[in-house]
């Protein structure tokens, strides 16, 4: 029987997975300098948590959400697993946290950010997954519609794609308004949709009753060309919500954040209102965005929370590294020694110094399989040894090992009480 890992996921192994902690790495000190906070939820929670954030109508919840489905019962009786589904993104699930532990009365501001792998039942193809990771965050909390939040959390966003050495992304914003606004403007879409809707794609014409915002970013050509010659402006917005994008942009514009607008930037998720933002990296094809957010002032209540503003992003992780391009073979493994050993007598004194040098803090390993110095040697040099201690027979004798480094050829016998110090001096 042979095994294989289920269809639109992958495993990541070294070298790469070096890459993924690189990025993982310089994320958290970005994070820290920022001043977020890392939380951890489970990777599955209630169906309708997600249903009811990011929407019944939206794409995710129609067609992409994996269910949990069992058989076993609980001590109770109950169906175990029923109800649950694996999280497709990481925004209901910080805001469910916020709510459960009551985190409106413990703080100000809650700054969250997460790191982990989502799932969605997708068509797998170049850059779109079925469990996929982000590095996402989430800032909530009383009155803190402000848009200068807004406005760190782009930048934050930013720098960290830079910190990933990525350049030519570009990003887009867009401002959907307050609720009232977004009923105001899909009144104004139906309106202008409806002598077309025959027109559109099928996906569309479910999406006009549905969520019609959909239809502005369809990537379908025909729907492309209509929603282009339609006549949509911001004449559906108030004007508090016209200032606040106003203020937002000239934040941006102030801290050197290049941005391009986009009328048609809706986001598939029902949550967002006021500012939306997607991060879009051109070569990337039809699954171009590395990254996307915006604010959701009312989800927390519309869950059942505090009446509290949030906003935040998640960017993703595949499509880091595949816009990153970067190179496997420049990863090199290092350790400070490794040890050869030619007996098996050699072995348990060899086997006794790797975990004296180990416990000392040395990074070491061993050759445990034997074989002959030249193919041991191979070995230290694949794992990037940078001195090699050999257990010979005469070594064994005198109670000594050699100890070679690895950068000049040079050999030295010395006694085998004197190893540790020796290589201290010298690391
Ligand atoms: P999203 O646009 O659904 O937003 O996903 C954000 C990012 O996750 C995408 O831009 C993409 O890079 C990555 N992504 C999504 N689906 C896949 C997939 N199937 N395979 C590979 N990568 C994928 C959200 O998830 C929101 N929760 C973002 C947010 C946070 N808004 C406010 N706070």
């Amino acid at each position: 029987m042979k095994f294989t890992v289920p269809r639109g996921t992958r495993d990541i192994l070294y070298p790469e997975i070096v890459l993924w902690q690189q990025i993982e790495d310089r994320a958290r000190r970005i994070f820290s300098v920022y001043n977020y906070r890392e939380v951890r939820t489970p990777i599955f929670e209630e169906t309708e948590l997600f249903e009811r954030s990011m929407g019944e109508s939206s794409d995710v919840v129609q067609k992409q959400m994996l269910n949990l489905a069992s058989q076993k019962v609980d001590v109770d009786g109950k169906p175990l697993l029923s109800g649950l589904s694996l999280r497709p993104e990481g925004t209901a699930a910080v805001v469910r946290s916020y709510i459960q532990n009551n985190l409106h009365k413990k703080e100000r501001i809650s700054k969250f950010f997460y790191i982990g792998p989502m799932f969605r039942g997708e068509r797998p193809q170049k850059g779109r997954l079925r469990q996929f990771h982000q590095i996402g965050v989430e800032v909530i909390g009383a009155n803190t519609a402000s848009p200068y939040l807004d406005a760190e959390v782009i930048a934050l966003s930013v720098e960290l794609l830079k910190s990933f050495g990525l350049k030519r992304f570009k990003l887009k914003i867009n401002t959907l308004g307050s609720s009232s606004d977004k009923d105001k403007f899909s009144g104004i879409l139906r309106s202008l949709l409806e002598p077309k809707i025959s027109l559109l794609c099928d996906d569309c014409q479910q999406r006009f009753d549905r969520n019609v915002f959909r239809v502005l970013d369809c990537k379908n050509k025909r729907c492309r060309d209509i929603v282009n010659s339609l006549d949509i402006n911001y004449s559906y917005l108030s004007e508090e919500s016209i200032q606040y994008y106003e203020q937002v942009k000239a934040i941006l514009r102030d801290l050197g954040i290049e941005f391009e607008e986009s009328m048609s930037l809706v986001r598939g998720l029902d949550y967002y209102t006021h500012i939306v933002f997607e991060i879009a990296f051109d070569s990337l094809g039809s699954q171009d965005a590395l990254g996307a957010g915006g604010r959701y002032n009312n989800l927390v209540h519309e869950l059942g929370g505090p009446q509290v503003d949030a906003v935040g992003f998640a960017l993703g992780i595949e499509r880091i590294l595949l816009a990153g391009h970067y190179d496997e073979n420049t990863i090199s493994s290092h350790i400070d020694c490794f040890i050869i050993s030619m007996e098996s007598v050699g072995l348990r004194q060899a086997f006794i110094l790797l975990n004296k040098l180990r416990s000392n803090g040395i990074c070491c390993d061993l050759g445990y399989i034997g074989g002959s110095i030249k193919s041991q040697m191979r070995m230290a040099n694949r794992a990037g040894a940078r001195f090699v201690i050999i257990f010979g027979e005469e070594e064994i004798k005198n109670n000594e090992i050699t100890v070679k480094d690895m950068n000049d050829g040079s050999q030295k016998r010395i006694s085998l009480s004197n190893v540790l110090q020796y290589l201290k001096e010298k690391l």
